[in-house]
């Protein structure tokens, strides 16, 4: 029934062209057009039976409020829990613990709960089970990737939390393309936002992501699900961190902080003690910052080292910080503070895998630089926070009583604040300065 015609589709994301070329014309990626057969745009989609429009205040409000998943890392960074009807995407790279989290989850969830899982047999699922200690009979275990047949058994157990490991393993004969081709995913994921939404059930599916670390097809998922949850950490480190890219029923600033054990994912109970567990006092280039993840304010190590370059443009390296903010930071330095950073190569980094993506960290960053180049250590139990500008002066940042607080607690002792941000923290010496100069002088 439907019309079948060659395109080239980007694997990126998923812009379809009559004609192969070597760039995409969506995303600008190179050599990522791939031969399909289209079956024409949106074909498959059961659209249902016709939308019936209401008065605004009509709209039936509990229909959209989150069921706690009964893991409160989880439900911080889903803003409560997850929307019935709703369809949430987890990306992460393979071996980072998404089965292990979707596992939990689905113990931990009241309600029944249907995982299927098209990676796996349902004995290695089971086996895992075992280990974590997770058997429960609400959950409802299928090794199945054909996705009619996952929608026959999904419709007979009427779960209230469809689970799908993963959406690139499963395909549609009425789809073009092989598992976990642009028009398979797609295909598969919007047949599934499609009952999502008509049953109620909430869906959560797992994607898979590139080495590039995109999800593969991703935009194309992106657009079609309510949440993408990226699933983050190195696999060589226990620490885990979610974060939602993009949520529809809340904010995407919470952090979800998990430790990989021998008994699965537990909740980071004490996030600050932990980034600060290996750090060594007095050592230049090492400095404390208060950031902000969300609610939540965290304590993390910002280390920056500084050597001779005997390349003519210095290497700049980063991670986890910013590069076009620590180059402007080092510009600051330069210009407003004295310091000739210039012709040395300049490493900054975040300890613990986290990202600092507010203006925060800023002076931290730069007195890392500068202990860094200096040789001279910042004295122990002092943390800095405030925001730099061009000319060199330190703004003050948001809920600076909370970060000081944090710091407080974990036995800091000083804090170096903007001068508008002054105030009184019980156990803390707070320097408000007004530059950067005088922060460094401080
Ligand atoms: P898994 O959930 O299979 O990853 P993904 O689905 O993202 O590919 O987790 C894989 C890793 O987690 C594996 O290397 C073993 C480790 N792991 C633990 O350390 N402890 C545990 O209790 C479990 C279940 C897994
Ligand atoms: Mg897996």
């Amino acid at each position: 029934m439907s019309r079948t015609r060659l395109v080239h589709r980007c694997s990126e994301c998923g812009t379809s062209h009559p004609k192969w070329s070597g760039r995409c014309g969506g995303c600008g990626a190179w050599n990522s057009l791939v031969g399909e057969v289209d079956g024409g745009d949106g074909d498959a989609v059961d659209h249902g039976p016709p939308a019936i429009a209401l008065p605004i205040g009509q709209v039936d409000q509990r229909a959209g409020q989150p069921r706690p998943s009964g893991i409160d890392e989880l439900d911080r960074v889903l803003s409560g829990g997850l929307v019935p009807g709703s369809v949430t995407l987890v990306g992460g790279e393979p071996g980072i613990g998404k089965s292990t989290l979707l596992l939990q989850l689905a113990a931990a969830t009241t309600g029944r709960v249907l995982y299927v899982t098209a990676e796996e047999s349902a004995q290695q699922v089971r086996a895992r089970a075992d280990r974590l200690g997770t058997l429960a009979d609400h959950v409802y275990l299928v090794a199945e990737t054909s996705l009619p047949r996952v929608r026959a058994v999904a419709d007979s157990l009427d779960p209230q939390v469809l689970i799908i490991d993963s959406i690139q393993t499963v395909t549609d004969p009425d789809h073009p393309g092989g598992p976990g081709s642009v028009s398979q995913v797609r295909g598969c994921a919007a047949q599934l936002v499609a009952d999502a939404k008509s049953t109620g059930r909430a869906v959560v599916m797992v994607g898979h992501v590139t080495k590039d670390g995109a999800l593969a097809g991703p935009r194309v998922l992106e657009h079609l699900v309510d949440t993408v949850l990226a699933f983050e950490g190195d696999r060589h480190h226990a620490l885990r961190l979610v974060r939602a890219v993009k949520h529809r029923f809340g904010t995407t600033n919470e952090l979800g902080l998990f430790e990989m054990g021998t008994s699965g994912l537990n909740a980071v109970s004490d996030p600050s003690r932990l980034f600060l567990a290996d750090r060594r006092d007095g050592v230049a280039g090492s400095v404390v910052v208060p950031v902000l993840e969300g609610h939540r304010p965290l304590l993390v190590e910002v280390q920056a080292l500084v050597a001779p370059s005997g390349l003519p443009t210095p290497r700049r390296s980063v991670q986890g910080v910013d590069p076009s903010r620590l180059a402007l930071l080092i510009a600051v330095l330069e210009q407003r503070a004295g310091l000739a950073v210039g012709a040395n190569d300049v490493y900054a980094s975040v300890v613990g895998g986290l990202r600092l993506g507010e203006p925060g960290a800023d002076l931290g960053v730069a007195v890392a630089v500068a202990s860094a180049l200096t040789g001279q250590a910042v004295p122990e139990g002092v943390v800095l926070c405030g925001e730099v500008g061009l000319g060199g002066e330190l703004r003050q940042v948001g809920q600076t009583p909370r970060r000081l607080g944090e710091a407080a607690r974990l036995g800091y002792r000083c804090a170096v604040v903007a001068r508008s941000a002054a105030l009184e923290v019980p156990g803390l010496t707070v320097h408000a300065v007004s530059s950067l100069a005088e922060a460094l002088a401080a």
